[in-house]
């Protein structure tokens, strides 16, 4: 029906209105009793809180090093959270059963950021955020050349997962390949004071450890970063037919420095973003404000929920399709957010650095207001959904394209809630010397779909996304992202980094007596299979091995992939046609 679709539109375009944002929540809630840590999407990916008996917010490194030293003293469990947890899988729950945990917050180990224009460098408090980062850097005249897309995140903890933006050039995409320094607070002996703080640059054996941690090393105070002499860059979108674009990608990320692909497997429409570094002194002040973060009336990312659930529940596939339509076609009419001055007016869109690097404009506000939030803000019921995140050696790539281009033609509709959100996101990041890095120019892959309201309740097409995402992890060799995905992604990760025993040396060393794991943390680094439960594999908690695992109940069953015939999936087979 035409119907929903204007419906949909219209509801897009109110989003462009802008209103007063609410910022996110806290991360952290606390009462008498004790304190529970959320990600910013207010649910862990096995729905079970992380609850810890104490936080502390030191403001400096010495405050830093005395939280860590009494820790130690105690023998308690420890970890660091930033002040905005965006981090999907429960890396910082540092929980145990006895409650012998602390937390320590950065949200206030944030008052230096110190650039030197002499050494082209920037070191700065480890809970700094990147959006402040970028702008103290820029009024020096210079620029960060690597950044997430989205810019809520703190220095410290954008470095220990990995975080990157995309480039083949250079250093690369991911930000930790341009740390040149950081200091790291971790555990002593009684003489020593119980904590004492290590400085370390590249000379240092520890460093390739260090600068990829997922925050199991210490917790870090200080990170310094290179820059470079600050410069504009030009953005054009090219939407164009996917047919080939799994053999172009290398040509595209070789001709632009800042090239990625958006890639709507249901609209057979790749976008190609033409993304180059331009002189400072080129024409244009613009802005990337990326759509999917701006901010959304409370109301409509309720509506779009309801909407969704609603096409859920009927199991109405094509409703999807209209859906991902309008959405794609709102997309490109508004530039996907980006904006040559106040609105979208036309391609090629230049602005400086700090404003086209990454964005998050729904994290702020002016005045006190509840009218609108982030699109996933835990307290309305608005977007909700899982990120898988996918890194492929370059030379795996196409391969697993071409797969998915075969699982997309046997039924394009299938594709459809994908395309809903982002479809599939494309991003280029080089080899790293971090041993938690990649070792090898690599393509990274992200994808959103919808989560449901209850652990229990299948998915439409679910079946169609848990062989993407089996195909990726498991016959392509890809590797999770550590900040996002669902627990199965991360099943044998250690195999898949040759210097993985030498980040384990490394956290020996630093960390003998395991202070900074936790059986949360254990989970991701050594990719541990949850327990098999009961429809395990509707939450990605596991990989389906038997009909339970799935619900059959609701008509849901474990079954073969359709392309990737080791897959195992929960598939919606009704009775009548089952047996
Ligand atoms: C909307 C959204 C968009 C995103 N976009 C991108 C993207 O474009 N590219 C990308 O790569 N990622 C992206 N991410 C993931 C994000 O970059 C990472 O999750 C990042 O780690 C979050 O930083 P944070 O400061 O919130 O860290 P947190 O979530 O607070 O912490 C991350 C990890 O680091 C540890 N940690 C935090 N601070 C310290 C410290 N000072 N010392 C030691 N350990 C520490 C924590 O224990 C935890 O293990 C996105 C996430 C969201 C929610
Ligand atoms: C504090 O929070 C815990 C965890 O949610 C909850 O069980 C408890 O009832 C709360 N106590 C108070 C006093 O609110
Ligand atoms: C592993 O680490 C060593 C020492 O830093 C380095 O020389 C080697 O290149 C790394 N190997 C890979 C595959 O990254």
């Amino acid at each position: 029906m035409a119907g929903t679709e204007c419906f949909i539109l219209g509801l897009l375009l109110v989003t462009l209105l802008g209103t007063d944002a609410m910022p996110p929540p806290p991360p952290i809630q606390c009462n008498s009793t004790g304190c529970i840590l959320h990600n910013s999407y207010g649910v862990w990916g096995d729905r079970q809180d992380c609850w810890i008996s104490g936080v502390s917010y030191p403001t400096t490194e010495e405050e830093l090093r005395l939280a860590v030293a009494q820790a130690n003293q105690r023998k308690f469990k420890v970890k660091a959270v930033s002040g905005f947890s965006h981090t999907i899988p429960k890396l910082a729950c540092p929980g145990t059963p006895s409650g012998n945990a602390v937390l320590i917050s950065t949200a206030r180990l944030d008052s230096t950021i110190q650039v030197s224009s002499a050494d082209l460098t920037v070191t700065a408090d480890a809970g700094v955020s990147l959006r402040r980062l970028i702008d103290k850097v820029e009024e020096a005249g210079l620029s960060l050349v690597a950044s997430p897309y989205w810019e809520g995140v703190s220095v410290g903890g954008l470095i220990s997962t990995g975080a990157h933006g995309s480039s083949w050039w250079g250093k690369g995409g991911a930000v930790h390949d341009h740390v040149v320094g950081l200091s790291l607070v971790v555990p002593a002996t009684e003489s020593e004071g119980y904590a004492k703080i290590i400085r370390l640059d590249s000379h240092d054996p520890l460093f390739n450890a260090a600068k990829l941690s997922l925050g199991v090393l210490g917790v870090i105070s200080k990170v310094k970063l290179a820059l470079e002499p600050g410069f504009k860059r030009s953005i054009t979108n090219n939407f164009i037919d996917d047919a080939g674009f799994e053999d172009e990608f290398m040509d595209l990320a070789k001709k632009h420095e800042f090239a990625d692909i958006t890639w709507y497997p249901s609209r057979y429409t790749a976008v190609y973003r033409y993304d180059d570094r331009v002189p400072l002194n080129s024409f244009g002040d613009g802005v990337n404000d990326f759509i999917g973060f701006q901010s959304n009336s409370v109301l409509v990312s309720a509506a779009v929920r309801a909407i969704e659930k609603a096409l859920e529940t009927a199991q109405n596939v094509n409703g999807k399709c209209r859906m991902a339509a309008s959405v794609v076609a709102f997309k490109k009419l508004v530039g996907n957010g980006l904006k040559n001055n106040l609105i979208f007016t036309g391609y090629p869109v230049v602005g400086h650095q700090g404003k086209m690097q990454t964005s998050g404009s729904c994290l702020y506000s002016s005045e006190k207001s509840t009218q609108s939030t982030c699109a996933w803000d835990p307290r309305i019921k608005g977007l909700f959904f899982y990120e898988t995140t996918a890194i492929f050696p370059r030379s795996r790539f196409a391969d697993f394209i071409r797969d998915v281009k075969k699982l997309r033609d046997l039924k394009p509709e299938n594709f459809c809630g994908l395309d809903v959100y982002n479809g599939f996101l494309i991003r280029f990041i080089r080899a790293s010397e971090a041993y938690l890095g990649q070792a090898e120019d690599s393509v990274v892959v992200d994808f959103n779909y919808y989560r449901a309201d209850e652990a229990s309740t299948p998915r439409l097409n679910q079946d169609v996304w848990e062989e993407v995402e089996q195909m990726a992890f498991f016959k392509y060799g890809a590797k999770p992202h550590w900040a996002k995905n669902r627990n199965l992604a991360f099943l044998g990760v250690q195999q898949k980094y040759p210097n993985f025993s030498r980040f384990l040396a490394a956290k020996k060393q630093l960390d003998p007596e395991n202070m900074f794991s936790s059986d949360w943390s254990d989970e991701i680094l050594f990719g541990k299979a949850a327990a098999n439960g009961d429809g395990c594999a509707l939450e990605g908690q596991c990989i389906c091995s038997e009909d339970s695992h799935c619900n059959p109940g609701k008509g849901y069953f474990c079954k073969p992939g359709l392309v990737y015939k080791e897959a195992r999936v929960c598939c919606y087979s009704p009775p009548s046609k089952d047996k």
